[in-house]
């Protein structure tokens, strides 16, 4: 007897007509090496790479704000499908440094790039949210409502660090990236996404202040409660924990292994992290993309800039099968098979 798919694998798999037709990605130019971090905290550039893997990351310039660094990127992704503005239906925009908490920076970047068709919003799923983003620009193509959705991942942790806490300030850095979906008949494209949570675990990654449950007020200004803090060993455990999870359901959605695989585009938080989740895997080292080293942690922009590198750096070919894998504050985390 032929085996049936599960009900699960059945909603998940007819999915390759929306297809990643352009991406695209934007770094700010100012580096901050490990040594000149020394200078600021208590670390030494051998802690900051051998625990992490990172030497340096990029800063926004002053002045430089998350949508400025989202309409860059979003002009690379639109250059890389050939589209213009009016083109764009729909622009999600995932972050957890918003320019203001209204409007959604998603309208900001539709001014800057001119979509003035589209529908704007932003998505907060912290590291996840590049993915989450995809899979609902993904959810929206495939029901017909929109054809053309720009998606894109940018943070200015920069801005919502604590630059006297060398616990977290050494882990991140600022950046954009961007993707373009779009219906394309029996086009390659994403095959299946997981998306999960665990809000019992909130505490292990906030930013405890500047929201409506703690407002920023004369007497706890100095506390830097609207700075990230960070169970960072937690972090870790559950980290691996869930993002091989996810990625093993969601190549048992699409059928396929890790040696199916040409390409993991990992979030970009520790590379202990990004090879013990190759590793369980059974995926080489030298199949998956890393540039931590030279970007840090960019949240909801990590997954996505990586993306685009692999994309203009020419790791994927047509038909290739890609993994992309998640995990951020929440916590949340996400898994996503592309056929490129
Ligand atoms: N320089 C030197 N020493 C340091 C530094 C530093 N920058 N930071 C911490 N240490 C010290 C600690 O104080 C501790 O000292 P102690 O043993 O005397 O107490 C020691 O180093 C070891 O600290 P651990 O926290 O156990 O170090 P660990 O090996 O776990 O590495 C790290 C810490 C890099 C944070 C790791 O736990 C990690 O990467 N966790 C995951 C974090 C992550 O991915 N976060 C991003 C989530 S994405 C998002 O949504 C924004």
């Amino acid at each position: 007897m032929t085996p049936q798919p599960s009900p699960r694998t059945r909603t998940h798999l007819p999915k390759r007509t929306v297809s990643i037709i352009g991406t695209g990605s934007y770094l700010p130019e100012r580096i901050l090496t490990n040594a000149e971090l020394e200078k600021m905290v208590e670390t030494n550039d051998e802690w900051i790479t051998s625990r992490t893997g990172i030497r340096e990351r990029r800063i926004a310039a002053p002045g430089e704000t998350t949508s400025d660094m989202a309409a860059n990127a979003a002009r690379a992704a639109m250059e890389d499908a050939g589209i213009n503005g009016d083109e764009i239906d729909l622009i999600i925009l995932a972050t957890i440094t918003p320019d203001h908490f209204m409007p959604s920076t998603a309208c900001l970047v539709q001014t800057k790039i001119g979509a003035m068709k589209a529908a704007c919003f932003d998505i907060s799923a912290a590291c996840s949210g590049f993915l989450y983003a995809i899979e609902i620009a993904q959810q929206f193509i495939t029901t017909r409502t929109y054809n053309t959705i720009l998606v894109i991942g940018v943070d200015k942790l920069s801005s919502i660090v604590d630059w006297k806490d060398r616990n977290t300030c050494v882990l991140f850095g600022d950046g954009a990236g961007a993707a373009i979906l779009r219906h394309r008949a029996q086009g390659h494209g994403v095959i299946a996404t997981r998306m999960g949570s665990n809000g019992n675990l909130a505490d292990l990654l906030a930013v405890p202040g500047g929201g409506s449950a703690c407002p920023i007020t004369p007497e706890n200004v100095g506390e830097s409660l609207n700075c990230i803090k960070m169970e960072g060993r937690e972090t870790f455990k559950h980290a691996v924990t869930n993002m091989v999870e996810s990625a093993r359901q969601v190549l048992d959605d699409a059928g396929l292994t890790g040696a199916d695989l040409a390409c993991v585009i990992p979030h970009q938080a520790n590379l202990r992290i990004v090879s013990a989740v190759a590793d369980r895997l059974g995926v080489p080292l030298d199949r998956v993309m890393v540039n931590l080293d030279r970007f840090g942690n960019t949240s909801a922009a990590a997954v996505a800039i990586a993306l685009d590198e692999a994309n203009r750096t020419g790791r994927m070919k047509v038909g290739d099968y890609v993994l992309l894998v998640v995990f951020g504050g929440g916590m949340t985390w996400a898994s996503s098979v592309v056929q490129w």
